[in-house]
């Protein structure tokens, strides 16, 4: 007899080549611990539906305490002839126990069990993923608390816009990773279906109560239809999207770091833990955190894109094709999990040159109040725009700065400007200006920080 699980019909030998291209243990086997998870839940299914004696089970549930035992030791001695974790874990408990293992895949596929693993383990890198998310999300409101009084340029274009508060800019970057910790939480609620039962295809002949499964390894609920069930990928590419936007997210972080740390800008130090130098200019302190943060979003979208290759196109029900959506899961699993802490090293950890951003807050950046000043003296804002527009060409000409322009050069452009307008030359006046929701001055911080806060003690 073949040593094979599926070895009774065949009797050639299979290449050796085509033994190593079929394998997936030498990559599922991280989903050990799921997998006999799944077996003992399923053991004890097969006794309720009166196909496993309460001896039999135990012998069983017990047998794979072992194999957990050998996994977390280091010690689980992989067969060449072991295809995958499933075949694998039930050879060893075959070997443990003897022949009452081979009543474990009563009525079960590795079809339906591959599809319960990963939903298994993708629930708990979830969970993982979704603490680490929030630890980044509190560290910029930590941040932003901290340093609320600084303030620096705010630009469109990469041109100098408007002054905000560098809390303003730490927070732009928080509301883009809780909107992600949202959707990490929305997407949760699709891993966490049941598809065991479903059998190759065609569902359960032995009657399991799937619902009773479902509960004993904290499913929401169990799937509804056992074709969709071992061919529904949809939840990792789900996740993997998640994956690529918030990778995205840390890519614009990454981007403005590297932008703000570079010496013509001087606004951040990056810390010697996430710095590296060159191995040949004794000068040089890299920000190759940043860099790799920015790189490897790259990797994570090549995840998401090659998983809807591999599903494109996919007949009705389980294909070999889906063996090939565990590496891609896997490779985003672990990038996003190094990704998100380091973005919180970094963060935590640089120093704000706050006189350097006050430095480059300059003069033209308060046009728009200018125009704001006749805004308040009643004048139309189109026309106030073209007046402050004028102001600054006035002062390019003179070589004035547009603050040191006099009373009377500001009303030879309007005679609405009076002596009050000097209170506009003030960065700080302008960024308290922006009180409305969302704003940049010291009150709207706040209570956007008083917002996260709590969106952060609720969820
Ligand atoms: N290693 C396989 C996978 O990852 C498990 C399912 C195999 N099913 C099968 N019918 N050969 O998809």
């Amino acid at each position: 007899m073949s040593t094979k699980l599926w070895g009774g019909r065949f009797t050639g030998k299979t290449d050796p080549l085509m033994e190593a291209f079929n394998a997936s243990l030498p990559f599922d086997q991280r989903l050990w611990r799921v997998d006999i998870a799944g077996s003992q839940a399923y053991a004890q299914a097969l006794v309720d539906s009166g196909l496993l004696t309460q001896s039999e089970c135990k012998a069983i549930v017990d047998g794979l305490d072992e194999v957990v035992v050998e996994w977390a030791e280091g010690r689980f001695a992989v067969n060449a002839g072991d295809e995958d974790i499933h075949t694998a874990n039930e050879r060893r408990l075959a070997e443990l126990i003897g022949t009452v293992a081979g009543k474990l895949h009563t009525g079960r596929s590795r079809n339906d069990q591959i599809a319960t693993d990963i939903r298994l383990w993708l629930r708990e890198e979830v969970d993982v993923l979704r603490g680490y998310l929030n630890g980044l999300i509190t560290t910029l409101i930590e941040r932003a608390e901290q340093e609320i009084d600084i303030l620096m340029p705010g630009y469109t274009h990469l041109q100098p816009a408007q002054p905000v508060r560098w809390s303003h800019w730490l927070l732009n970057h928080a509301w883009a990773w809780q909107r992600d910790a949202e959707r990490l939480v929305e997407l949760r609620r699709r891993v966490n279906q049941l598809p065991l039962g479903a059998g190759a295809l065609a569902g359960n002949p032995f009657n399991v109560d799937r619902a009773a499964l479902a509960q004993a390894l904290g499913f929401e609920g169990v799937t509804a239809n056992s074709m969709d069930s071992v061919s529904d990928r949809d939840f990792i590419a789900e996740f993997l999207f998640w994956a690529s936007l918030t990778m995205i997210h840390m890519s614009r972080l990454a981007e403005d770091l590297i932008i703000y740390s570079s010496r013509e800008f001087g606004f951040v130090t990056l810390a010697d833990a996430y710095s590296t130098g060159s191995s040949i200019m004794p000068q040089k302190k890299n920000p190759d955190s940043m860099e790799l943060l920015r790189g490897k979003s790259g990797r994570v979208f090549g995840d998401l894109s090659g998983l809807l290759m591999t599903l494109k196109g996919l007949p009705a029900t389980y294909n070999k094709d889906l063996q090939e959506d565990k590496e891609p899961l896997f490779d985003a699993v672990d990038t996003l999990s190094s990704s998100l802490q380091i973005a919180t090293g970094v963060l935590s950890t640089l120093t704000v040159n706050a006189q350097r951003m006050a430095q480059s807050l300059v003069p033209e950046m308060l046009a728009t109040d200018l125009a704001e000043y006749l805004v308040r003296k009643g004048i139309p804002f189109r026309e106030t725009h073209h007046v402050a527009g004028t102001a600054v060409r006035l002062s390019e000409q003179s070589g004035l700065p547009l603050t040191k322009l006099t009373v009377a050069q500001l009303q030879s452009l309007h005679p609405a400007f009076g002596e009050d307008v000097l209170s506009v030359w003030d960065y700080e006046r302008s960024v308290d200006a922006r009180d409305a929701e969302g704003g940049t001055s010291r009150r709207a911080v706040l209570a956007q920080i008083g917002r996260l806060r709590q969106w952060l003690a609720t969820n």
